[in-house]
């Protein structure tokens, strides 16, 4: 099955990226936002970054134009009702995500296939409110989603071969890089690899072993990894990060994913990251 034309519910950070890559690809995007400012909001940061392109001699006004036609505001998923793909971007809450695929279900024909831009959360339990849990796809895109070429392709309990086929196709063609996560499990590949070691870096430094600086500048060196562990963290948001490794504690047990006292003071003293301005690092 080819993948012509997508519809991207929840216009927020992701939402956004995910509607710019898919269109500068070629493919006629929908885009839906259940607050019609955020969806505006999308749609206009869209036009920033293509226009942005053209600035800097990337892309002709012509080729901007083009890009910018194939976004398709919509304020009813039944506008969209000929998109092969949905690609479901709201907040990361699992309740919510299961309200928004029961509602799509109702109204996009039966081959249209569905996928969840989660973060963290189990597949199978939002593939299991429709009837189509065979279409139905995880697709963690990395943020931010025009530069980062990975996305995650998690396969859920009932996913069919046809389905990831078709994905990974679209995935290609949008210029991503798509891995194959062949189960349904905590923290996919990237969170369950790299928490465990931001994690540690965190209780080396909080324990006096090494400082900030010379933990990263061992995993750099030693490693040949572009960014230290916390560094990374600080990018992320060491908000976000307490809670990705809450939520894999709670998951998965074990002292893994324990989180040091170290990061939970930080957090709480609004030292998020890059975001903040101080986290491990200082931001001017
Ligand atoms: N931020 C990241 O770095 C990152 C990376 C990978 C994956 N994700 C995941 O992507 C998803 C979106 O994250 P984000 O950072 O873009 O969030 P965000 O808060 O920037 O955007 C979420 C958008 O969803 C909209 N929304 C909420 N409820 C809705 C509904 N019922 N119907 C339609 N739209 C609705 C909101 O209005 C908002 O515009 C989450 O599941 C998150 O875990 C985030």
């Amino acid at each position: 099955m080819s993948i012509e034309n997508v519809l991207v519910v929840g216009l927020g950070m992701m939402g956004h990226g995910i509607a710019q890559t898919s269109a500068q690809a070629g493919l006629t995007t929908y885009v839906y936002d259940n607050d019609e400012k955020s969806r505006d909001r999308g749609v206009a940061r869209i036009s920033e970054q293509v226009m942005g392109r053209v600035s800097k001699g990337k892309l002709t006004e012509e080729q901007a134009q083009k890009i910018l036609g194939r976004i398709i505001p919509v304020s009813r998923f039944e506008e969209a009702k000929n998109a092969d793909l949905v690609i479901e971007a709201v907040f990361e809450d699992l309740d919510l995500k299961r309200e928004v695929f029961r509602a799509l279900d109702k109204v996009m024909p039966d081959a249209t296939i569905f996928a969840s831009n989660t973060s963290a959360l189990p597949i199978s339990p939002m593939a299991a409110v429709t009837q189509r849990p065979d279409r139905f796809i995880g697709v963690h895109f990395h943020s931010p989603v025009v530069v980062m070429r990975l996305v995650e392709v998690i396969r859920g309990l009932r996913t069919s071969d046809e389905t990831l086929e078709a994905v990974q196709g679209f995935l290609q063609r949008v210029q991503k890089s798509p891995v194959e996560v062949k189960k349904d499990s905590p923290g996919f590949i990237t969170n369950r690899v790299y928490m465990p070691m931001f994690n540690e870096a965190v209780w080396t430094v909080y324990e006096g072993v090494a400082t900030v600086e010379d933990v990263d500048q061992a995993m750099r060196d030693g490693f040949n990894f572009p960014m230290g562990p916390l560094q990374l963290g600080d990018f992320v948001g060491l908000d976000t990060m307490l809670h990705i490794l809450e939520d894999l504690n709670e998951q998965c047990g074990g002292n893994k994913f324990i989180p040091c006292p170290l990061h939970r003071s930080l957090v709480a003293s609004g030292y998020l990251g890059k975001k903040s301005g101080q986290g491990f690092y200082s931001y001017g």
